[in-house]
């Protein structure tokens, strides 16, 4: 989703907000572009192809300057065109970057186009550069510091003036944006990432806060107006590496990367203690009476199959609830409740949203499994599980998700104990089982090549149907929503059980039926259900256990895992389901890293 770098150096910053963008590409956008001071105005470039072009651009204009804004935009507010990419300019004297979403903009921009502002994008950022420079006397601090008060909605914004040749201003509500410091030169981008390798260390803004970028320094007032100073920490280690290495897509090499993955997110202690979670999580989880998840996409399956261990492991009530859904719902809050927003970027709007409404209602139990350090997410939660998935670059999110489950099933296991449900004996068991996770995910991964010729049969098709049952009811979801998202093929998913209850409607042998079919108690309900698609002409993909004695006939096609996983299935059996989406649509030759309209961050409403 949209990124922001700013920069103010003695040196020529082109190419510092170049390699920020490059850092910031992997979240999905649609267009990008650049402006820097000059004494006429903001000179500016603007693409809607790639970074690269944007750089091609701006190599072939010899395009300089010491103070300047870049951005990278996922549309809302109008079309993906050069004439609503950013930075939007005011006047030829003010250029803006916004990430967010205005909410008022069309009131605002009604009042300034009777002040006689003339509107040439669709964006509702126009309204925040026209409404800046209405508000401006010579002191651009000042002037954002007034507008900002007139928004309502979510922004992030990094604004330069050619009268303040040396200065930029931020700004930041409900949207990330934290501010670097160098050595004689400052920057602000929405995501540390961005000014890695620029920046030696780095704050974070909170709700409200307007920052003043100079080369002398950084001057951050929080929503009140007062002086604050914002801890500036060292810059974060980017260290996993963000390479392709030997793999066409970082995809597939996020999909290899999991065994690793999870190796290192599972604790290396030798009991589930609520100590992992937090020093003062043992008196917390004790008084808890439920368990209440939040997140989005990928992040929420994660928390669907949560439900079942934390029901079945800790025998605690747990509801699982879609972000954007529970933020506006009338729900009855429970201050007994532990609250666990799920998130791979700790970012994400709705989850925080969710997350900040859960508080307001008294539930100040907060736990936040998430694989940014930083984010917002953990910095709002009194208690956090970090993932160890190490930077995802691949927008549809695969290791992140194994490794969220990881931490979700141990959060069972540490509250099964604590409550008496998990013996010691169990317990070793599952420490067991975890610590043998890697090995057995790299058998799964063997399995690639048997796969691969599966997916050139599904290339050609144009919607797929996934079952499964219990706790692989979101798996097979998950493996639905990976297919969809980047092969563009229209899948379904659905708990086996309500098949009858309409989808075996379009049940044809144009339509193919994934099947996640597990050694479990259910096993018999499922081949039931197959035979169900089989008898309607459907044809069946079933990744089955190697004791389940499903074998391939007409129309029912087997690839065999390689050993029954237990209560961890799941996080086998979603494995062969993301290699089966990615090679579909390697076959259908999509942009796999970067689906078409989907971002990687999702940090507006
Ligand atoms: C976007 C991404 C998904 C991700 C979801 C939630 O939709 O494309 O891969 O699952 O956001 O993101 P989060 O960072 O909160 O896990």
């Amino acid at each position: 989703m949209c990124g922001i770098v700013g920069a103010v150096a003695h040196r020529n910053i082109v190419p510092v907000l170049i390699e920020g963008l490059r850092r910031l590409e992997y979240r999905g956008y649609d267009s990008c572009g650049m402006a820097v001071l000059t004494a006429d105005g903001p000179h500016r470039v603007r693409s809607v192809a790639r970074v690269a072009e944007l750089d091609e651009q701006v190599s072939n204009a010899r395009f300089e300057g010491v103070t300047g804004i870049a951005h990278t935009r996922w549309a809302t507010h109008g079309a993906a065109t050069i004439n609503n990419a950013h930075p939007i300019v005011s006047s030829g004297s003010l250029a803006i970057v916004h990430n967010g979403i205005i909410e008022n903009y069309e009131i605002l921009r009604e009042a300034l186009r009777r002040q006689h502002y003339e509107f040439v994008s669709q964006t509702d950022t126009e309204v925040i550069a026209h409404l800046i420079h209405s508000l401006y006397e010579g002191d651009l601090f000042a002037a954002v510091r007034k507008a900002v008060r007139q928004l309502t909605g979510a922004y992030a914004v990094g604004v330069v003036h050619k009268d303040q040749p040396h200065t930029l201003v931020g700004a930041r509500a409900g949207s990330p944006l934290v501010v670097g410091y160098g050595d004689g030169e400052n920057f602000i981008a929405s995501d540390a990432l961005a000014l890695a390798g620029s920046a030696e260390h780095v704050s974070y803004l909170e709700e409200g806060d307007v920052c003043e970028i100079t080369l002398a320094g950084v001057r951050i007032v929080d929503f009140r107006g007062e002086k604050v100073v914002r801890n500036p920490r060292r810059m974060p280690a980017y260290s996993t590496g963000v390479e392709l290495g030997p793999y066409r897509h970082y995809m597939q090499k996020e999909i290899f990367e999991q065994p690793s993955a999870i190796a290192d997110t599972i604790p290396d202690a030798e009991t589930f203690s609520p100590g992992l979670f937090g020093k003062t999580a043992g008196g917390v989880f004790r008084d808890i009476d439920s368990v209440l998840i939040l997140a989005c996409g990928t992040s929420y399956y994660a928390g669907l199959t949560a439900k079942y261990w934390l029901e079945s492991v800790a025998k605690i009530r747990t509801d699982v609830e879609i972000a954007s859904e529970y933020r506006y719902r009338e729900s009855v809050p429970n201050p007994r409740m532990l609250v666990v927003a799920v998130s791979q970027s700790g970012e994400t709007a709705d989850t925080l949203a969710a997350l900040k409404h859960a508080q307001s209602r008294g539930m100040e139990h907060t736990l936040a499994v998430c694989n940014v350090a930083t984010s917002a997410m953990v910095r709002l939660t009194d208690f956090k599980f970090l993932t160890h998935a190490g930077t995802e670059i691949g927008v549809a999110s695969t290791k992140a998700f194994t490794t969220q489950l990881v931490a979700l099933f141990i959060l069972a296991v540490t509250l099964g104990k604590m409550r008496g449900h998990v013996s010691d004996a169990q317990e070793t068991e599952y420490l067991h089982q975890l610590r043998h996770l890697p090995a057995a995910l790299n058998a799964v991964l063997a399995l690639e090549p048997q796969i691969i010729a599966w997916s050139d049969q599904f290339a050609h098709k144009e919607n797929a149907l996934f079952l499964g049952r219990g706790l692989h009811y979101p798996i097979a979801l998950e493996g639905a929503l990976k297919l969809k998202e980047i092969s563009y093929i229209h899948a379904e998913a659905y708990s086996a059980g309500e098949l009858k209850h309409g989808p075996l409607a379009l049940v044809t042998d144009a339509m193919p039926v994934v099947t996640v079919a597990p050694n479990d108690a259910l096993l018999d309900k499922l081949k039931s259900n197959m035979q169900e698609v089989r008898a309607r002409g459907g044809h069946i993909y079933v990744f089955a256990d190697d004791d389940t004695h499903i074998t391939s006939e007409d129309g029912i096609h087997v690839i065999r895992m390689p050993e029954h996983y237990g209560l961890l299935s799941p996080i086998l059996h979603v494995v062969p389901l993301q290699l089966l989406a990615y090679h579909t649509a390697c076959a259908r030759g999509t942009d796999v890293d970067k689906p078409r309209n989907l971002a990687k961050s999702v940090t507006v409403e």
